[in-house]
């Protein structure tokens, strides 16, 4: 189990930004806050947005202040594996893994990933799929699972070229700016 701030790894991007990967911290609060709004932003203004559930309004200060200190307990109990990357001291993406909460399901893990639009498509989901995966090992896990929408081309790859298969389609799971889409649930063993 990692404490809160430990850093993974730090790389620079072919544009030259320098990105850190590492567990939460509570100093975090306004970058997330922001962070949290700008999506909730792109969710309800843009219908094109590859975004997948949640963010349906924004988030006060005291709401994300509680989500943060819940989460740095669930980091510190061993419950979560969480990573964020953050360039130029902005958090601009977050990743986590959930471990089931009951007996039998403590060895399967839930992959949730997000990340500001600008950032997006740079190689930086990859490095937190892969070093998200390599965690979720060490933390004596046996099977990941993630769900996206279908037609998310960007995540599909990731996940694929980090060993996840498709394992099942829900048909029109999500109704959004008056359209359907179908959700995609891709896993792997480790
Ligand atoms: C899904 C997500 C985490 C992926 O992270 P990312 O940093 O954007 O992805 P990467 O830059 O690492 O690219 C992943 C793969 O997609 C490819 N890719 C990048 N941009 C692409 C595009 N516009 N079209 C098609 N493929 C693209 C990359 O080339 C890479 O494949 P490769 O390794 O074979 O080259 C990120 O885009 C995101 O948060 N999107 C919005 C939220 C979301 O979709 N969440 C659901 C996932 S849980």
């Amino acid at each position: 189990m990692l404490k809160a701030g430990h850093v993974y790894e730090r790389f620079t991007l072919a544009s030259g930004k320098k990105v850190t990967l590492r567990v939460l911290q509570w100093e975090d609060l306004d970058s997330l806050l922001f962070f949290i709004n700008s999506l909730v932003e792109e969710k309800l203004g843009e219908p094109k947005s590859t975004l997948y559930t949640g963010f349906d309004r924004k988030v006060t200060r005291e709401e994300e202040a509680e989500w943060l200190a819940q989460t740095l307990v669930a980091i510190e109990g061993g419950n979560v594996i969480n990573m964020v990357a953050e360039i130029a001291g902005k958090i601009i993406a977050n990743g986590e893994v959930a471990q089931g909460r009951y007996k039998d399901t403590r060895r399967h893990g839930q992959i949730g990933l997000t990340m500001i639009g600008e950032h997006r498509g740079q190689g930086v989901g990859r490095r937190m799929i892969d070093l998200l995966v390599r965690e979720s090992r060490g933390a004596g896990l046996r099977s990941l699972e993630v769900e996206f929408l279908a037609d998310n081309v960007i995540a599909r790859r990731a996940y694929e070229k980090a060993g996840f298969k498709e394992a099942g389609i829900i048909a029109s799971k999500v109704f959004r700016h008056g359209k359907y889409f179908d959700g995609l649930i891709m896993a792997r063993e480790l």
